[in-house]
């Protein structure tokens, strides 16, 4: 093909063809035909057939590539442990292997091509969905939640979503990986309820010893969770608060039990005697790596916001929140409850002690969380919200 338009290009190159018409009134017109210029068209037109020929090849190369690369990664993913989902923007599942089906229970098909909140979700994104955040970011979020199986089962798993960015700076798709994680946190809520309860056992034993205060900790816990509430304290700190007051006195254990429950007044010699329960308590759990904290709010549950306190006569801010309401709520239960040495005073009047406390024994910000969560309780009461049931510490 090539020698033959050569050839029609080097004859068109030395002749015009000259072609005479006549046309219908009789008169005759002239055309000349240049051949080289067919032969040049003739070249191109080679020319555009052969390169749509190699561009065909070139994209089905292509394509066989991006399969070939395609199914790798397919294959990737199923040999990981763990669920994998690629999900777009709007929240369409578009790619899973097939741990997410043994995971969910639901069929592969089930799962492409839907929005991941209408399989696994509420009907609309998730509260603190790591795929919209990470959409959002650009960074990899994480997230621990509990899920529904398609048959019923709880799920606890653990999602860590990836942003694939493109080379131009798009965030294409979110990769979602997915553990389950069910028997961790079983185990971890066994551990809990179990240190929860170890807990509650010592302050049972605790207020065991002290014969006139009977449930002392647990009621100091509940006023200063109380408090705690006010003050809108996070949950892990609501938490360390709880298990130090229901730990606060655990030193008391070192203390004889006729000083604890002498019913006169105390020599000074026996009342240094009980004001060693502080260092006591915590000594006994400094040493427990994980209650440290509570070890330095119990040390610190005598210390007094004008310094006037024990065992080191802290002042202020330098001592810990946690124990500035563990302070509140111990003072408050003891003078609400019947002592061996003085009986309960009425509700009004201790409220009135506390108040003159505000800014020397307590700290004022503490002391008001604990008068609105007073206030808050009598209003309930008084609402009738639960009748028939008796305030600790009333
Ligand atoms: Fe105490």
């Amino acid at each position: 093909m090539y020698l033959l338009t050569g050839v029609l290009a080097f004859v068109a190159a030395v002749f015009n063809v000259v072609h005479e018409l006549r046309i219908h009134d009789g008169s005759l017109a002239v055309t000349v035909v240049n051949l080289a210029a067919l032969g040049g068209l003739g070249v191109a037109a080679w020319r555009a057939v052969g390169e749509r020929r190699e561009y065909r090849r070139q994209r089905e190369a292509a394509v066989a590539r991006a399969r070939e690369s395609d199914a790798a990664l397919q294959r990737l993913l199923e040999q990981l442990p763990c669920s994998v989902a690629a999900i777009d923007h709007t929240f369409t599942v578009r790619r899973v292997n097939s741990q997410v089906a043994l995971m969910t229970g639901f069929a592969t098909e089930a799962v492409l091509d839907h929005k991941c909140f209408t399989l696994f979700g509420p009907g609309r994104v998730c509260d603190g969905c790591p795929v919209e955040r990470a959409l959002a970011t650009g960074r990899v979020q994480q997230n621990v939640k509990q899920e529904k199986t398609a048959d019923g089962r709880e799920l606890f798993i653990e999602q860590t979503a990836i942003p694939m960015v493109s080379e131009d700076g798009d965030i294409r798709q979110v990769l979602e990986i997915v553990f389950d994680a069910t028997r961790k946190t079983t185990l971890e809520r066994e551990n809990r309820a179990m240190f929860v309860q170890t807990v509650e056992a010592l302050a049972n034993l605790i207020d065991s010893r002290d014969t006139a205060t009977g449930r002392h900790s647990v009621a100091v816990r509940d006023i200063a969770l109380g408090i705690g509430r006010e003050l809108s304290l996070p949950a892990d700190v609501l938490e360390e608060i709880s298990i130090a007051a229901l730990l606060h006195d655990i030193g008391k254990i070192g203390v004889p039990e006729d000083i604890l429950n002498k019913p006169g007044r105390l020599t000074e010699e026996e009342y240094a005697v009980i004001r060693r329960h502080a260092e006591i308590g915590h000594n006994t759990l400094a040493v427990v790596k994980p209650l440290a904290k509570i070890a330095a709010y119990i040390l610190a549950h005598h210390e007094r916001f004008d310094g006037s306190g024990y065992p080191h006569g802290r002042r202020g801010e330098e001592i810990p929140l946690a124990a500035r309401i563990l302070c509140v709520a111990d003072v408050y239960e003891a003078i609400t409850a019947d002592r061996i040495y003085r009986p309960a005073m009425s509700v009004p009047e201790a409220e009135r002690i506390m108040r003159e406390g505000r800014g020397s024994m307590f700290d004022p910000a503490v002391l008001d969380a604990f008068l609105a969560h007073v206030g808050r309780r009598s209003g309930e009461a008084a609402a009738g919200r639960f009748a028939g049931t008796r305030w600790q510490g009333e």
